[in-house]
């Protein structure tokens, strides 16, 4: 059994006890899908792995789906997104300044993502963290009348960045071209959506893709989506988790918010992504 670190008060776990690279069976998944869902955020540190290694753990969790920006799959696996700031020959080897907003992955998708994990392949000497926020907190600390008026309500989500629109900005969502934005459509989740494994009441996406709720007119819908996200990323709901190179982070999207922080371009910093969907039997929990 791995021993398990948490990383701040309210959730994450870490451990340095665990190597991807040796085979896994079922117990030693179980432990882990059961610290994942328990943690909400999961740091496996100091790993070593192919692209086929990742890619074999990564599937465990559920199907992977490759990202619609496709420009930058990693050569060998094309489940595999390269963010990276580093240019060879001019040209960049990964996609840069990748989700610098509160956001959940997929949140645009009809299924969206259960996992995306992170292999740390370059850190920077400074900055580069993922900062968290505790979704299943926000959503417990709502008043009652709040989480009554919430119960019922679905909201639509597009891809982008709601308070984003500039397509210059480093803060918008990751720009695509006019096939991949053809490709895109409006989905509808739950504001207070159960979560598919847990079954527990998580706020849901309220920053980043949601761009307004059914039957509701648009300035009501966004002035209260807009208070939703003021109170689900408070200070006190965050986690920022820092990446030395080889750390593999997992972290659970149907009860978290995530962003990225901007790094310095000339600071090298290259991650490995992986998303895999809700789909397919919930791993053990
Ligand atoms: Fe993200």
């Amino acid at each position: 059994m791995a021993r398990f670190h948490k990383l701040c008060d309210g959730f994450g776990l870490e451990t340095s006890e665990i190597d991807l690279a040796q085979p896994l069976d079922g117990a030693g998944f179980r432990e882990i899908a059961g610290a994942f869902f328990a943690g909400q955020v999961l740091a496996l540190r100091g790993q070593k792995l192919t692209p086929g290694l990742f890619h074999a753990f990564a599937r465990r969790f559920g199907p992977p789906e490759p990202h619609v920006i496709d420009q930058f799959h990693h050569p060998e696996i094309a489940d595999i997104l390269i963010l990276s700031n580093v240019k060879k020959d001019g040209q960049p080897i990964g996609l840069a300044d990748a989700g610098t907003y509160f956001h959940s992955d997929y949140s645009y998708l009809d299924v969206p993502a259960r996992a995306t994990m992170l292999y740390s392949v370059q850190a920077p000497k400074r900055g580069g963290q993922t900062v968290f926020a505790n979704q299943y907190a926000a959503y417990d600390d709502l008043s009652a009348a709040m989480k009554k008026t919430v119960e019922p309500l679905v909201a639509l989500h597009h891809y982008g960045n709601r308070d984003d629109l500039d397509e210059h900005s480093r803060t918008v969502a990751s720009l695509l071209t006019e096939e991949q934005e053809s490709r895109m459509q409006w989905v509808r989740h739950r504001i207070a959506r159960p979560h598919p494994v847990t079954g527990r009441r998580a706020l849901y996406a309220v920053s980043g893709s949601s761009f307004g709720i059914e039957g509701m007119p648009e300035d009501e819908a966004l002035s209260l989506l807009d208070e939703l996200k003021r109170h689900a990323t408070q200070e006190k709901y965050q986690y920022r988790l820092s990446y030395g190179v080889g750390d593999v982070a997992l972290w659970d999207n149907a009860s978290l918010l995530h962003s990225a922080t901007l790094t310095d371009p000339d600071d090298p910093r290259t991650l490995w992504r992986i998303t895999v969907k809700e789909s397919g039997p919930a791993p053990p929990h």
